[in-house]
């Protein structure tokens, strides 16, 4: 195991999909194994572009159920919410003088935000969103923050702010690193690009098999395919992308079925449906155990804070000592 760290992190929005599995959560769960751990709950981010708080809390104890139930081990890496340690605002705030109004609306994670989501006026608190990552990241010092292309320019930021830091003051910080994550996103079940849960277009990880059965049953595939022996074309057919991700047995002759006409379109998710089930199956019981016992979840947000209010406190001690801040 090296002794680098890293630092995911996902804003609490409930109930996790498959997409959220793939982009992320797999990767996590392998590299606990290799790295020194930390698992953020984001939910001050949650503010950024909306002021509904009464799901908040819920949200962030639903997708930690799907954290557990996918396999994260709380005893490896510590869970915590951000809003449970002070020391997030701290930095943040430091943070804050150490990067221009400039830098930030180049962002263009924020321009494809304000542009999706019809933002007229953009609030401070959104404008300084990556300077909230960056202390995220740097109050535990992480040297990788494993993210999908959306957040690179996140962690570019951080990097700079971690190196004006240590230029004006003294070396405190690490410059992080962006994990890119392999698979490409996950299609949703209308063929958009991503699986969303907005988009209502999303397989969850808590999806029984019927309701699997009946989501994948109504997924677009390749629109020249209308009837069983019309010839289809995989690489534009979503449901093809999901066998690639859960079928590891009969692949090939899935895509050559598709291709020669012989394999129809209902044929072909019915096996789909099967492997995702599959899949499916241990998270699912593993979330009833949750479900049933959520005072294991609550205790083991409540370790996974004290552990990371022990880091996050020792680093601002290291802040405040270079910034001769007492
Ligand atoms: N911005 C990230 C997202 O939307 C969530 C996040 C907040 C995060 N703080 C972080 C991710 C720190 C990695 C590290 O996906």
């Amino acid at each position: 195991m090296s002794n680098k760290r890293i630092l995911s992190g996902m804003r609490p929005t409930g109930k996790l999909h498959l997409g959220h599995y793939v982009g992320a959560l797999e990767n996590w769960i392998k590299l606990q194994n290799e790295y020194d751990s930390f698992h953020l709950i984001a939910d001050y981010h949650v503010l950024t572009t909306g002021l509904k708080t009464d799901d908040i809390y819920n949200n962030s104890i639903e997708m930690v159920i799907d954290w557990l139930a996918a396999g994260l081990d709380p005893q490896k890496s510590p869970f915590f919410r951000q809003s449970q340690i002070k020391e997030h605002t701290e930095l943040f705030l430091i943070f804050s003088m150490l990067v221009t109004k400039a830098r930030l609306e180049r962002n263009p994670t924020l321009k494809e935000q304000v542009r999706d989501l019809n933002i007229e006026n953009i609030i401070y608190g959104h404008l300084g969103y990556p300077v909230l990552q960056s202390a995220d990241i740097l109050l535990y010092k992480g040297n990788f923050v494993p993210v999908g292309e959306d957040q690179v320019p996140h962690v570019e930021i951080t990097r700079e702010i971690a190196r004006k830091f240590n230029t004006a003051f003294s070396e405190v910080f690490p410059e992080p690193e962006a994990l890119l994550t392999k698979f490409a996103r996950l299609p949703g079940l209308d063929g958009n690009a991503k699986m969303s849960k907005s988009l209502n277009n999303a397989i969850l990880l808590s999806d029984e098999p019927e309701t699997v059965q009946k989501k994948l049953r109504k997924a677009v595939t390749d629109p020249l395919k209308v009837r069983r022996n019309d010839p289809g074309r995989p690489e534009v057919c979503l449901v093809f992308t999901y066998h690639k991700k859960f079928n590891n047995k009969n692949l090939d002759e899935i895509e050559s079925g598709c291709r020669s006409g012989e394999l129809g379109c209902a044929d072909c998710k019915a096996m789909c449906t099967g492997y995702i089930n599959e899949f499916l199956a241990p998270i699912i019981e593993k979330r009833k155990y949750y479900e049933n016992n959520l005072n294991d979840v609550t205790e083991i947000l409540d370790a996974g804070e004290k552990r990371a209010r022990i880091v996050a406190q020792s680093t601002m001690d290291d802040v405040r000592n270079s910034m001769k801040i007492g």
